[in-house]
């Protein structure tokens, strides 16, 4: 069973920080799914301190969207240390730091992946996060901040040595961004080298690579990110796969009620206005592989009113059934 601290997991499949994606509505519908542990998408520690209402809807949560994460995004010690005192009073489980984000904007701020050049500065705020959080602190890097700097071994030693309790790893280098080409050899060195627990990411979409990436790094648990899009089912898929099941993909009926649960939670979390613009995205996730959806599609990015896209959603499915 993975452990993070004291947290135990009944599942070592996690749902990745996914800015822009991952907010209550999106982590209910994979948690419905078989997602156990889920993530915020990363927050700034400036906007924090701010306290403003975009960060208050981020940082919302339910009884059932439990076990959960939040991960800190910044660079100015002073900032991370208010931030912590902010979320104290806060629900959630799991205090993550970004070292990870390969963003321009965030780069050029030298948060994100831009720490991936200063270890010893990694080193340094995490001691400070791990001696002020009141919960289990943990990390996400990535292989290295390009090809000609793969330190991820290096920086995930100060990692465990500042105290956190697991080590997030995506196997890509920040010039990379999300370019195919996942770095399984430096996890595997990563993981050979820890003993916190590692948990990897990158082109986990399917059961297969799931099973690729346990096998080829021996990493202790994955976190999904873009395989879930549109894909509540994948961690059903991978957990079946793993467990010697068999794993039946969703029919058009299952697909279209998942939708509907998930505009309807967007509905609620946000008011029916907002609803409809933050959908389109998903819509087309949704209907990713099935065929003549192209002028649904551009149906769903003109509609406006939530009727109007109900019935986006009811011709999808009369048209599949
Ligand atoms: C749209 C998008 C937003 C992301 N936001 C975050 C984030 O807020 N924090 C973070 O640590 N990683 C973020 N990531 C990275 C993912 O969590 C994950 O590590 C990465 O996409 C690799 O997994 P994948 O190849 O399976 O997508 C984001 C990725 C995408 C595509």
């Amino acid at each position: 069973m993975l452990r993070i601290g004291d947290i135990k997991l009944k599942s070592n499949l996690i749902l990745s920080p996914l800015a822009g994606i991952s907010d209550l509505p999106f982590r209910m519908i994979n948690r419905k799914f078989g997602c156990h542990l889920a993530f915020v998408e990363m927050i700034n520690v400036r906007s924090l301190s701010h306290k403003s209402k975009k960060t208050k809807m981020m940082l919302s949560t339910l009884r059932a969207d439990s076990p959960l994460g939040v991960q800190l995004l910044g660079f100015e010690e002073e900032f991370i240390k208010r931030a912590i005192d902010i979320l104290q009073y806060y629900k959630f489980d799991v205090l993550d730091f970004n070292c990870a984000c390969p963003e321009k904007k965030v780069v050029r701020r030298k948060e994100g992946a831009a720490l991936l050049k200063e270890p010893k500065k990694i080193h340094k705020l995490l001691k400070v996060i791990v001696e002020r959080s009141h919960r289990p602190v943990t990390v996400k890097i990535r292989t290295g901040f390009n090809s000609e700097s793969i330190n991820a071994k290096e920086v995930a030693l100060l990692c465990e040595d500042a105290g956190v309790k697991a080590l997030f790893i995506h196997g890509r280098t920040r010039e990379q961004f999300y370019k195919p080409g996942v770095d399984y050899d430096t996890i595997r060195n990563v993981k050979k080298s820890l003993s916190i627990p590692v948990i990897a990411s990158g082109d986990i979409f399917n059961a297969s690579l799931a099973k690729k990436m346990l096998e080829e790094t021996g990493c202790d648990a994955l976190a999904i990110a873009r395989g879930s899009f549109g894909n509540p089912w994948i961690f059903k898929e991978i957990e079946a796969s793993l467990k010697g099941r068999l794993f039946k993909r969703p029919n058009v009926s299952q697909v279209y009620k998942a939708m509907l649960m998930h505009f309807n939670l967007i509905v609620d979390f946000y008011g029916a206005s907002k609803a409809v613009s933050l959908f389109r995205k998903f819509f087309n996730w949704y209907v990713k592989g099935f065929s003549n959806v192209r002028h649904l599609r551009e149906k769903a990015c003109s509609v406006r009113k939530e009727q109007d896209m109900l019935e986006v959603m009811r011709i999808f499915l009369k048209m599949h059934k």
